[in-house]
């Protein structure tokens, strides 16, 4: 195993998670978000078959064609997100493609609006996705006590806090959120829409697939004060190979103001048949999904026997840990002396200090990473 040299990455807590650029070829990155179990090798085969298949498709800009057999343009992306999303719920979903803009993942959605709402008074509850919070830097990051352990309750009573307070318009939070892991239902966030109907709650669902089988998204809600993010680039897998998602809202407004800032041609063809082969089956996913949450119970157990069961966000059901600490920098370096890479994270406004940790999938790194954990000398 290649050693790592933490000091040539001068400041690690502002490298992004998934950039192993400076690290050496074996390290077992657990700095992302994406599944590492994809991606789905039906979805890999239906790209090859098409690009081999048709490679002239690939000569004309993929022009939007009500024939799917001429041009698989974003709207059948769209059509393959619809029927995806209506199979997550128990009973009939009002999910319509009208009500959805494609753009490249939940990235540029929420890069446009946060171009879009810059005068606006928006409130991010914290701790909060890296890009989240200097996309909406300009925003009021409402985040725990000093001191206090984040949970989901906390979380809604913040949401709820900034909705009802008169002062902002728009309300961000993701759900399950990133770094923490804490899920609110879906039936909280509606009662918040309805209680606050001046105030839009934008819902950043980029790892709502983790979080169980059925109804665990609000897409499909029946007010116009929300607006739900969802991609299909970290559930399958595929983030380095189709860079795509959706805004769903009914806020007829907001989503042609959003429409009007994506390009003409949102998604490239091998992006949306890479995309739509993976959205096509459940299976896959389902079992993906199941078997990365098992997986993080076994990372939490491990975690707490090392630091104890308060060091690590509690309540989390997804494929991450938020380890709380004091060092994180000190504790990111010797895991990745040992050959493991974690998302280091300095407290700081919208933040909490602590390193997050992707879960191992393999006995081996489980492994790899409970010694590396034992011989840790810092603070417990
Ligand atoms: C909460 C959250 N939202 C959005 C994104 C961006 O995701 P996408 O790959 O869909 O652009 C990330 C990714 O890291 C994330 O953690």
């Amino acid at each position: 195993m290649a050693i790592a040299d933490p000091a040539a990455v001068e400041d690690p807590s502002g490298v992004q998670g998934g950039d192993t650029t400076a690290l050496p070829e074996d390290t077992i990155d657990l700095s992302a978000c994406s599944n590492r179990l994809g991606p789905p090798p039906h979805a890999v085969k239906t790209l090859i078959d098409f690009l081999s298949e048709h490679p002239k498709r690939l000569v004309h800009p993929p022009f939007e064609s009500e024939n799917p057999d001429l041009f698989c343009a974003h709207k059948r992306y769209l059509a393959a997100f619809a029927d995806y999303l209506r199979r997550r719920f128990s009973s009939p979903a009002d999910i319509r493609v009208e009500d959805m803009v494609a753009g490249r993942g939940v990235t540029e959605h929420l890069y446009v609006l946060a171009r879009l709402l810059h005068h606006e008074p928006v409130a991010v509850i914290t701790p909060e996705y890296t890009g989240t919070l200097i996309q909406f830097g300009y925003a009021d990051f409402l985040g725990p006590e000093p001191g206090v352990m984040d949970t989901a309750e906390r979380r809604l009573h913040r949401i709820r806090r900034a909705a009802t307070s008169g002062h902002y318009r728009y309300v961000i939070t993701s759900n399950p959120n990133n770094p923490c892991g804490h899920f609110v239902e879906p039936e909280a966030l509606l009662e918040v829409c309805e209680r606050a109907p001046q105030v839009t709650l934008i819902i950043d669902e980029e790892y709502g697939a983790y979080q169980g089988d059925r109804d665990v998204s609000l897409v499909g809600a029946g007010c116009e004060n929300l607006v739900v993010l969802q991609s299909s680039g970290k559930p399958y897998g595929i983030t380095g190979g189709s860079r795509a998602g959706v805004l769903w809202t009914r806020h007829e407004p907001l989503r042609a103001a959003v429409a009007a800032q994506i390009p003409t041609w949102p998604l490239s063809l091998p992006e949306i048949v890479l995309a739509c082969a993976a959205l096509e089956g459940d299976a896959w996913l389902l079992a993906q999904m199941a078997r990365a949450r098992a997986d993080a119970q076994i990372l939490q157990a491990m975690l707490a026997e090392r630091f104890g069961p308060l060091a690590i966000a509690p309540g989390a059901a997804i494929h991450y840990r938020l380890l709380i600490h004091e060092d994180p920098l000190d504790l990111h370096a010797h895991l990745l002396g040992h050959g493991i890479n974690t998302r280091p994270f300095t407290s700081g406004p919208g933040r909490v200090g602590g390193i997050r940790i992707s879960t191992p999938y393999s006995s081996a790194e489980f492994d790899q990473l409970y010694a590396a954990l034992r011989e840790w000398e810092g603070k417990p």
